[in-house]
């Protein structure tokens, strides 16, 4: 009988513009590891189930996304401390049919992309991080790991800001406020973690949070510059960048979990960088 090959895959809804088959399917090129990686759509309601299903059929690792982190972490019987502290989980490691470990490599996929591939030192800087949904939730820990002066997080409905705060306020400085509380402050590095530039929109921030040397963000990829980065640019920001690189190291981080080798992500964030080129153009 020939080998059983490992199944993974990327379980969410919507999930047919999942980037992540693109991403692992490169990692396994890269690394010699023999594996499928696919985009499975799950109905709400189904997920627990179609966990089972897919660990019956020779499933080992799970990522999961939009609607379903929650769920994860409420499956996994077991967690990583900071997939517990996140409340979420992007990564399951399927042991057997009945026994699944939660991780979350969100947070570590955002401070790897700004600390290494894009050689920011966020020791001692102010980090103001917009929005407090789940996406907010899950990158705070190892944001305040790095050890900033502060962690600013500013959203629309102040009260879930200044929850986010609360729960995080054994780690660091850190504070919650609403979009117009920043009372002419600047920060030194300035992260969209909205929801808002999925359907074109930028939240209400004054040009006053940017000085010479801000570093912007979005968490999002995309091949164009978001709202958020566009308002960055006019307002002077020293450098924008788009989430494609933290989409990327989160990945590997995962693959690592799964398969015990870490793959290179500079080529591939190139990689994945030059297919949404195409992706657009051939629209
Ligand atoms: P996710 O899992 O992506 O974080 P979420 O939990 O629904 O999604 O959170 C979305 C975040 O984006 C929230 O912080 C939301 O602000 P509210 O808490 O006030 O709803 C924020 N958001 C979405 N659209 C926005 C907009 N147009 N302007 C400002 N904030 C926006």
């Amino acid at each position: 009988m020939p080998d059983k090959i490992d199944r993974y895959a990327v379980f969410g809804n919507p999930v047919a513009h999942s980037k992540s088959p693109f991403i692992h399917a490169r990692f396994a090129a890269q690394t010699g590891q023999k594996l499928t990686y696919t985009a499975e759509r799950v109905e709400p309601g189904d997920f627990e189930n179609a966990v089972a299903r897919f660990a019956r059929n020779d499933g080992k690792g799970l990522n999961v996304t939009v609607p379903f982190k929650q769920e994860a972490w409420q499956l996994a019987a077991r967690k990583s401390a900071r997939a517990d502290r996140a409340g979420a989980v992007n990564t399951l490691i399927i042991h057997d049919t009945d026994d699944y470990y939660g991780d979350n490599t969100d947070g570590i996929g955002l401070v790897r992309d700004l600390t290494i591939n894009h050689a920011l030192d966020l020791e001692g800087k102010s980090i103001l991080i917009v929005g407090a949904g789940g996406a907010v939730r899950g990158v705070i820990e190892p944001l305040l790991g790095t050890g900033p002066a502060s962690l600013t997080i500013a959203n629309r409905t102040k009260a879930k800001a200044v929850q986010l705060a609360n729960d995080f306020a054994d780690l660091g400085q850190i504070v919650g406020c609403g979009l117009d509380e920043f009372g002419g402050n600047s920060f030194d590095l300035i992260i969209n973690g909205t929801s808002a530039s999925l359907r074109g929109e930028l939240p209400p921030l004054p040009g006053t949070l940017i000085h010479a040397s801000t570093f912007c963000y979005d968490m999002m990829y995309a091949p164009e510059p978001t709202p958020f980065m566009r308002w960055a640019q006019q307002c002077g920001a020293r450098q924008v960048v788009d989430g494609t690189g933290m989409l990327v190291e989160q990945a590997a981080e995962s693959f690592r979990i799964w398969r015990g080798c870490t793959p290179a992500t500079a080529p591939v964030i190139e990689a994945l960088r030059e297919q949404l080129q195409l992706e657009t153009e051939s629209r």
